[in-house]
Protein backbone atom coordinates (compact mmCIF):
# COMPACT_ATOMS: atom_id res chain seq x y z
CA UNK A 1 0.00 0.00 0.00
CA UNK A 2 1.25 3.51 -0.70
CA UNK A 3 -1.57 5.02 1.62
CA UNK A 4 -4.49 4.86 3.53
CA UNK A 5 -7.12 4.09 1.17
CA UNK A 6 -9.86 6.28 3.14
CA UNK A 7 -12.55 3.90 4.48
CA UNK A 8 -15.41 5.22 7.05
CA UNK A 9 -16.10 2.89 10.26
CA UNK A 10 -18.86 4.01 12.96
CA UNK A 11 -21.33 1.73 15.21
CA UNK A 12 -24.51 2.41 17.50
CA UNK A 13 -24.82 0.39 20.68
CA UNK A 14 -28.45 -2.04 20.55
CA UNK A 15 -28.87 -0.97 24.03
CA UNK A 16 -32.90 0.33 23.24
CA UNK A 17 -34.57 3.15 22.73
CA UNK A 18 -32.96 5.39 19.82
CA UNK A 19 -33.27 8.45 19.45
CA UNK A 20 -33.03 11.83 17.65
CA UNK A 21 -29.78 12.41 19.09
CA UNK A 22 -28.48 9.16 17.68
CA UNK A 23 -30.04 9.96 14.66
CA UNK A 24 -29.02 13.31 13.66
CA UNK A 25 -25.93 13.41 15.57
CA UNK A 26 -24.71 9.86 13.78
CA UNK A 27 -26.91 7.82 11.54
CA UNK A 28 -28.21 10.73 9.52
CA UNK A 29 -24.65 11.55 8.78
CA UNK A 30 -23.88 8.25 7.83
CA UNK A 31 -25.99 8.10 4.92
CA UNK A 32 -24.02 10.59 2.37
CA UNK A 33 -20.46 9.24 3.19
CA UNK A 34 -21.39 5.96 1.58
CA UNK A 35 -21.99 7.66 -2.10
CA UNK A 36 -18.53 8.99 -1.45
CA UNK A 37 -16.21 6.16 0.01
CA UNK A 38 -16.32 2.63 1.07
CA UNK A 39 -18.34 2.34 4.59
CA UNK A 40 -18.92 0.31 7.26
CA UNK A 41 -21.91 0.37 9.56
CA UNK A 42 -21.74 -1.77 12.70
CA UNK A 43 -23.96 -2.74 15.18
CA UNK A 44 -21.51 -3.13 18.54
CA UNK A 45 -23.42 -5.79 20.35
CA UNK A 46 -20.30 -6.12 22.37
CA UNK A 47 -20.20 -3.04 23.70
CA UNK A 48 -23.80 -3.56 24.86
CA UNK A 49 -23.03 -6.02 27.28
CA UNK A 50 -20.91 -3.76 28.87
CA UNK A 51 -23.37 -2.89 31.10
CA UNK A 52 -26.57 -4.51 32.76
CA UNK A 53 -28.21 -6.03 29.47
CA UNK A 54 -31.10 -8.43 29.44
CA UNK A 55 -29.72 -11.63 26.43
CA UNK A 56 -33.83 -11.89 25.78
CA UNK A 57 -33.67 -8.69 24.29
CA UNK A 58 -30.33 -8.32 22.83
CA UNK A 59 -31.25 -10.15 18.91
CA UNK A 60 -34.01 -8.24 18.80
CA UNK A 61 -32.45 -4.53 19.87
CA UNK A 62 -29.98 -5.61 17.21
CA UNK A 63 -32.63 -6.11 14.64
CA UNK A 64 -33.98 -2.69 15.54
CA UNK A 65 -30.51 -0.57 15.22
CA UNK A 66 -30.03 -2.76 11.44
CA UNK A 67 -33.57 -1.47 11.24
CA UNK A 68 -32.83 2.49 11.85
CA UNK A 69 -29.87 2.05 9.77
CA UNK A 70 -31.58 1.11 6.27
CA UNK A 71 -34.90 2.90 7.13
CA UNK A 72 -32.83 6.09 7.20
CA UNK A 73 -31.28 5.34 3.67
CA UNK A 74 -28.40 2.80 3.84
CA UNK A 75 -27.53 0.78 1.25
CA UNK A 76 -26.55 -2.64 2.65
CA UNK A 77 -25.25 -2.83 -1.40
CA UNK A 78 -22.70 0.12 -0.81
CA UNK A 79 -22.08 0.40 2.71
CA UNK A 80 -21.07 -2.67 4.94
CA UNK A 81 -23.89 -3.56 7.63
CA UNK A 82 -23.22 -5.82 10.69
CA UNK A 83 -23.06 -7.11 13.72
CA UNK A 84 -19.56 -6.81 15.66
CA UNK A 85 -20.18 -9.84 17.73
CA UNK A 86 -19.74 -12.05 14.23
CA UNK A 87 -16.70 -11.07 13.45
CA UNK A 88 -14.10 -12.18 15.82
CA UNK A 89 -11.32 -9.96 15.03
CA UNK A 90 -13.37 -7.51 16.73
CA UNK A 91 -12.24 -9.10 20.22
CA UNK A 92 -9.07 -10.14 19.45
CA UNK A 93 -7.71 -7.02 18.00
CA UNK A 94 -9.32 -5.58 21.73
CA UNK A 95 -7.39 -7.93 23.85
CA UNK A 96 -4.19 -6.72 21.68
CA UNK A 97 -5.24 -3.23 22.50
CA UNK A 98 -6.13 -3.65 26.40
CA UNK A 99 -2.10 -4.26 26.47
CA UNK A 100 -1.42 -1.36 24.08
CA UNK A 101 -3.58 1.37 26.08
CA UNK A 102 -2.20 2.20 29.73
CA UNK A 103 -4.93 2.21 32.70
CA UNK A 104 -4.30 6.25 33.14
CA UNK A 105 -5.54 6.59 29.56
CA UNK A 106 -8.72 4.98 30.36
CA UNK A 107 -9.30 5.87 33.89
CA UNK A 108 -9.39 9.31 32.23
CA UNK A 109 -12.33 9.02 30.26
CA UNK A 110 -14.99 11.03 31.32
CA UNK A 111 -18.47 8.56 29.69
CA UNK A 112 -16.76 5.66 32.37
CA UNK A 113 -16.66 7.77 34.95
CA UNK A 114 -20.59 8.66 34.24
CA UNK A 115 -21.36 5.40 33.69
CA UNK A 116 -19.72 3.49 36.34
CA UNK A 117 -20.85 6.40 38.60
CA UNK A 118 -19.81 6.05 42.61
CA UNK A 119 -19.20 2.84 42.44
CA UNK A 120 -16.32 2.34 40.33
CA UNK A 121 -15.43 -0.79 42.21
CA UNK A 122 -18.48 -2.58 40.99
CA UNK A 123 -18.26 -1.78 37.37
CA UNK A 124 -17.16 -4.23 34.60
CA UNK A 125 -13.76 -4.65 33.48
CA UNK A 126 -15.69 -4.42 30.09
CA UNK A 127 -16.45 -1.09 30.99
CA UNK A 128 -13.06 -0.10 32.02
CA UNK A 129 -11.67 -1.06 28.30
CA UNK A 130 -14.64 -0.18 26.07
CA UNK A 131 -12.85 2.42 24.42
CA UNK A 132 -10.25 -0.46 23.67
CA UNK A 133 -13.10 -2.42 21.97
CA UNK A 134 -13.79 0.92 20.44
CA UNK A 135 -10.50 1.64 18.85
CA UNK A 136 -9.92 -2.33 17.39
CA UNK A 137 -13.46 -1.80 15.71
CA UNK A 138 -12.47 0.91 13.39
CA UNK A 139 -8.29 0.36 12.94
CA UNK A 140 -9.53 -4.01 12.45
CA UNK A 141 -10.77 -2.28 8.81
CA UNK A 142 -7.53 0.17 8.86
CA UNK A 143 -10.42 3.11 8.70
CA UNK A 144 -9.39 6.75 8.28
CA UNK A 145 -13.19 8.39 9.04
CA UNK A 146 -15.35 8.24 11.99
CA UNK A 147 -18.96 9.95 11.49
CA UNK A 148 -19.99 10.38 15.46
CA UNK A 149 -21.95 12.51 18.00
CA UNK A 150 -19.73 14.81 20.05
CA UNK A 151 -19.53 12.62 22.97
CA UNK A 152 -17.17 10.55 21.36
CA UNK A 153 -14.37 12.91 20.62
CA UNK A 154 -12.23 11.69 23.76
CA UNK A 155 -12.79 7.66 22.74
CA UNK A 156 -11.64 8.96 19.14
CA UNK A 157 -8.44 10.44 20.82
CA UNK A 158 -7.67 7.32 22.65
CA UNK A 159 -8.03 5.97 19.51
CA UNK A 160 -5.11 8.01 17.94
CA UNK A 161 -3.16 7.19 20.66
CA UNK A 162 -3.40 3.70 20.86
CA UNK A 163 -2.44 3.68 16.83
CA UNK A 164 0.35 5.77 17.62
CA UNK A 165 1.68 3.74 20.02
CA UNK A 166 1.43 0.93 18.57
CA UNK A 167 2.96 2.17 15.43
CA UNK A 168 5.55 3.38 17.77
CA UNK A 169 6.43 0.10 19.97
CA UNK A 170 6.47 -1.95 16.50
CA UNK A 171 7.74 0.77 14.06
CA UNK A 172 11.19 -1.83 13.84
CA UNK A 173 9.00 -5.35 13.15
CA UNK A 174 6.22 -3.39 10.74
CA UNK A 175 9.16 -2.18 8.78
CA UNK A 176 10.82 -5.58 8.38
CA UNK A 177 8.09 -7.15 7.61
CA UNK A 178 7.27 -4.41 4.88
CA UNK A 179 3.50 -3.87 6.50
CA UNK A 180 4.13 -0.17 6.81
CA UNK A 181 2.43 2.28 4.59
CA UNK A 182 4.18 6.06 4.90
CA UNK A 183 3.30 8.28 7.24
CA UNK A 184 1.11 10.90 5.38
CA UNK A 185 1.74 13.84 7.87
CA UNK A 186 5.64 13.08 9.33
CA UNK A 187 5.85 14.08 12.88
CA UNK A 188 8.94 13.58 15.43
CA UNK A 189 6.45 11.23 17.48
CA UNK A 190 5.76 9.35 14.73
CA UNK A 191 7.75 6.69 12.67
CA UNK A 192 8.14 7.36 8.41
CA UNK A 193 6.11 4.41 8.28
CA UNK A 194 2.72 3.28 9.96
CA UNK A 195 0.83 0.42 10.06
CA UNK A 196 -2.57 2.16 11.63
CA UNK A 197 -3.97 5.35 10.67
CA UNK A 198 -4.27 8.10 12.77
CA UNK A 199 -8.11 8.24 12.24
CA UNK A 200 -10.19 11.50 12.07
CA UNK A 201 -13.33 12.51 13.75
CA UNK A 202 -16.49 13.96 11.79
CA UNK A 203 -18.16 15.70 13.89
CA UNK A 204 -20.21 18.04 12.16
CA UNK A 205 -23.41 20.22 11.73
CA UNK A 206 -25.53 21.47 14.04
CA UNK A 207 -26.66 18.38 15.65
CA UNK A 208 -23.75 17.06 16.75
CA UNK A 209 -24.99 17.33 20.47
CA UNK A 210 -29.08 16.67 20.84
CA UNK A 211 -29.90 17.75 24.53
CA UNK A 212 -32.78 16.47 26.92
CA UNK A 213 -35.66 18.31 25.96
CA UNK A 214 -36.22 18.50 29.74
CA UNK A 215 -33.33 19.94 30.72
CA UNK A 216 -31.10 22.01 28.14
CA UNK A 217 -27.78 20.97 30.27
CA UNK A 218 -27.95 17.51 29.96
CA UNK A 219 -27.41 15.65 26.81
CA UNK A 220 -30.33 13.50 25.16
CA UNK A 221 -29.53 10.15 26.04
CA UNK A 222 -30.67 6.06 25.63
CA UNK A 223 -30.88 5.87 29.36
CA UNK A 224 -32.26 8.90 30.69
CA UNK A 225 -35.50 7.73 33.20
CA UNK A 226 -38.15 10.12 31.55
CA UNK A 227 -38.95 9.36 28.20
CA UNK A 228 -40.38 12.66 27.75
CA UNK A 229 -36.54 13.64 27.91
CA UNK A 230 -36.45 11.95 24.23
CA UNK A 231 -37.73 11.12 20.81
CA UNK A 232 -37.61 7.83 19.57
CA UNK A 233 -37.28 6.66 16.09
CA UNK A 234 -40.23 4.72 16.67
CA UNK A 235 -42.22 7.16 18.75
CA UNK A 236 -45.80 7.69 17.12
CA UNK A 237 -46.83 11.00 15.18
CA UNK A 238 -49.07 11.87 18.66
CA UNK A 239 -45.76 11.20 20.88
CA UNK A 240 -43.58 13.46 18.96
CA UNK A 241 -46.25 16.08 19.14
CA UNK A 242 -46.66 15.67 22.63
CA UNK A 243 -43.12 15.58 23.64
CA UNK A 244 -42.51 18.68 21.71
CA UNK A 245 -45.51 20.66 23.52
CA UNK A 246 -44.45 20.07 26.74
CA UNK A 247 -40.24 20.42 26.23
CA UNK A 248 -38.95 23.06 28.59
CA UNK A 249 -38.65 26.28 27.14
CA UNK A 250 -37.66 29.82 28.35
CA UNK A 251 -40.81 32.79 27.98
CA UNK A 252 -39.09 35.00 25.38
CA UNK A 253 -39.71 35.12 21.75
CA UNK A 254 -36.74 33.31 19.89
CA UNK A 255 -34.04 35.83 18.59
CA UNK A 256 -33.15 36.70 15.36
CA UNK A 257 -29.33 36.14 15.73
CA UNK A 258 -27.61 33.30 17.01
CA UNK A 259 -25.64 35.20 19.58
CA UNK A 260 -28.85 35.95 21.27
CA UNK A 261 -29.41 31.77 21.76
CA UNK A 262 -25.98 31.82 23.94
CA UNK A 263 -26.96 31.58 27.43
CA UNK A 264 -30.43 29.95 26.29
CA UNK A 265 -29.88 26.17 26.23
CA UNK A 266 -33.13 24.99 25.81
CA UNK A 267 -33.94 27.70 22.94
CA UNK A 268 -30.79 26.60 21.47
CA UNK A 269 -31.68 22.95 21.11
CA UNK A 270 -35.10 23.15 19.47
CA UNK A 271 -33.43 25.40 17.08
CA UNK A 272 -30.44 22.87 16.22
CA UNK A 273 -33.06 20.19 16.10
CA UNK A 274 -34.98 22.58 13.76
CA UNK A 275 -31.86 22.75 11.67
CA UNK A 276 -30.66 19.35 11.43
CA UNK A 277 -34.13 18.23 10.41
CA UNK A 278 -33.49 20.66 7.15
CA UNK A 279 -30.25 19.73 6.94
CA UNK A 280 -29.86 23.89 7.35
CA UNK A 281 -28.37 26.18 10.03
CA UNK A 282 -29.46 27.93 13.34
CA UNK A 283 -29.30 30.74 11.14
CA UNK A 284 -31.37 30.08 8.29
CA UNK A 285 -34.11 29.11 11.50
CA UNK A 286 -33.60 32.40 12.84
CA UNK A 287 -34.15 34.28 9.90
CA UNK A 288 -37.50 32.66 9.86
CA UNK A 289 -38.27 32.59 13.46
CA UNK A 290 -37.13 35.08 14.95
CA UNK A 291 -38.96 37.21 17.21
CA UNK A 292 -41.86 34.68 17.26
CA UNK A 293 -42.80 32.63 20.35
CA UNK A 294 -42.89 29.42 21.23
CA UNK A 295 -46.33 28.68 20.62
CA UNK A 296 -45.68 29.41 17.16
CA UNK A 297 -41.99 27.72 16.85
CA UNK A 298 -43.13 24.87 18.84
CA UNK A 299 -46.02 23.61 16.33
CA UNK A 300 -43.86 23.85 13.51
CA UNK A 301 -41.12 22.05 14.93
CA UNK A 302 -43.24 19.59 15.83
CA UNK A 303 -45.20 19.29 11.71
CA UNK A 304 -41.40 19.47 10.39
CA UNK A 305 -40.21 15.99 13.21
CA UNK A 306 -43.49 14.36 12.47
CA UNK A 307 -42.92 14.30 8.41
CA UNK A 308 -39.23 13.14 8.33
CA UNK A 309 -39.35 10.75 11.47
CA UNK A 310 -43.03 9.40 10.59
CA UNK A 311 -41.87 7.29 7.38
CA UNK A 312 -38.69 6.33 8.80
CA UNK A 313 -40.56 4.70 12.03
CA UNK A 314 -43.14 3.03 9.45
CA UNK A 315 -40.34 1.72 7.44
CA UNK A 316 -38.32 0.50 10.55
CA UNK A 317 -41.69 -1.13 11.56
CA UNK A 318 -41.82 -2.96 8.08
CA UNK A 319 -38.39 -4.00 8.27
CA UNK A 320 -38.96 -5.32 11.92
CA UNK A 321 -42.07 -7.62 10.74
CA UNK A 322 -39.72 -9.28 8.63
CA UNK A 323 -36.57 -10.50 10.66
CA UNK A 324 -35.03 -13.15 8.16
CA UNK A 325 -34.53 -9.88 5.37
CA UNK A 326 -32.52 -8.38 8.54
CA UNK A 327 -30.48 -10.98 9.11
CA UNK A 328 -29.56 -11.68 5.71
CA UNK A 329 -28.36 -8.35 5.56
CA UNK A 330 -25.95 -8.57 8.76
CA UNK A 331 -24.96 -12.41 7.47
CA UNK A 332 -23.47 -10.78 4.20
CA UNK A 333 -22.34 -8.00 5.65
CA UNK A 334 -20.59 -10.38 8.61
CA UNK A 335 -18.87 -11.84 5.73
CA UNK A 336 -17.73 -8.99 3.36
CA UNK A 337 -16.72 -7.24 7.32
CA UNK A 338 -14.70 -10.26 8.26
CA UNK A 339 -13.21 -10.48 4.51
CA UNK A 340 -11.25 -7.21 5.77
CA UNK A 341 -10.66 -7.58 9.21
CA UNK A 342 -8.94 -10.98 8.70
CA UNK A 343 -5.80 -10.23 6.84
CA UNK A 344 -5.42 -6.76 9.46
CA UNK A 345 -5.50 -9.37 12.10
CA UNK A 346 -2.64 -11.88 10.42
CA UNK A 347 -1.05 -8.47 10.05
CA UNK A 348 -1.31 -8.02 13.57
CA UNK A 349 -0.14 -11.46 14.98
CA UNK A 350 3.07 -11.30 12.50
CA UNK A 351 4.23 -7.77 13.67
CA UNK A 352 3.49 -8.83 17.31
CA UNK A 353 5.33 -12.10 16.68
CA UNK A 354 2.75 -15.11 17.71
CA UNK A 355 4.53 -18.16 16.76
CA UNK A 356 1.91 -19.64 13.77
CA UNK A 357 1.63 -22.76 13.72
CA UNK A 358 -1.30 -23.52 11.54
P1 LIG B 1 -24.01 5.18 21.16
O1 LIG B 1 -24.69 3.92 20.81
O2 LIG B 1 -24.10 5.73 22.54
O3 LIG B 1 -24.50 6.34 20.20
C1 LIG B 1 -24.49 6.16 18.79
C2 LIG B 1 -24.14 7.46 18.11
O4 LIG B 1 -25.08 8.48 18.47
C3 LIG B 1 -24.39 9.65 18.90
N1 LIG B 1 -25.20 10.33 19.93
C4 LIG B 1 -25.57 11.62 19.88
N2 LIG B 1 -25.33 12.57 18.96
C5 LIG B 1 -25.87 13.79 19.19
N3 LIG B 1 -26.61 14.09 20.31
C6 LIG B 1 -26.85 13.15 21.25
N4 LIG B 1 -27.59 13.43 22.32
C7 LIG B 1 -26.33 11.84 21.05
N5 LIG B 1 -26.38 10.68 21.77
C8 LIG B 1 -25.69 9.77 21.06
C9 LIG B 1 -23.08 9.13 19.48
O5 LIG B 1 -22.09 10.14 19.51
C10 LIG B 1 -22.75 8.01 18.51
O6 LIG B 1 -22.10 8.53 17.37
N6 LIG B 1 -19.16 4.18 21.67
C11 LIG B 1 -20.20 4.38 20.69
C12 LIG B 1 -20.43 3.18 19.79
C13 LIG B 1 -19.20 2.67 19.09
C14 LIG B 1 -18.53 3.31 18.02
C15 LIG B 1 -17.45 2.42 17.67
C16 LIG B 1 -18.70 4.51 17.34
C17 LIG B 1 -18.56 1.50 19.33
N7 LIG B 1 -17.51 1.33 18.48
C18 LIG B 1 -16.55 2.74 16.65
C19 LIG B 1 -17.79 4.82 16.32
C20 LIG B 1 -16.75 3.94 15.99
C21 LIG B 1 -21.49 4.65 21.44
O7 LIG B 1 -21.63 4.40 22.59
O8 LIG B 1 -22.48 5.12 20.69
Amino acid sequence: MTSFSPRVFSGVQPTGNLHLGNYLGAIAQFVPLQDRMPTIYCVVDLHAVTAKFEPEHLARTTREVTAAYLAAGIDPKKAIVFNQSQVKEHAELAWIFNCVARMGWLSRMTQFKEKAGKNRENASVGLFAYPSLMAADILAYRATHVPVGDDQKQHLELTRDIAQKFNNDFAERIAQLGLGVPNPTPSPELPDELYFPLTEPIIAGPATRIMSLRDGTKKMSKSDPSDLSRINLRDSAEEIAKKIRKAKTDPEPLPSEEEGLAERAEAANLVGIYAALTGGTKADVLRDYGGQPFSVFKPALADLAVSKLAPMADEMNRLLADPATIDAVLKDGAERAGAIAEPVLKDVRAICGFLDVR
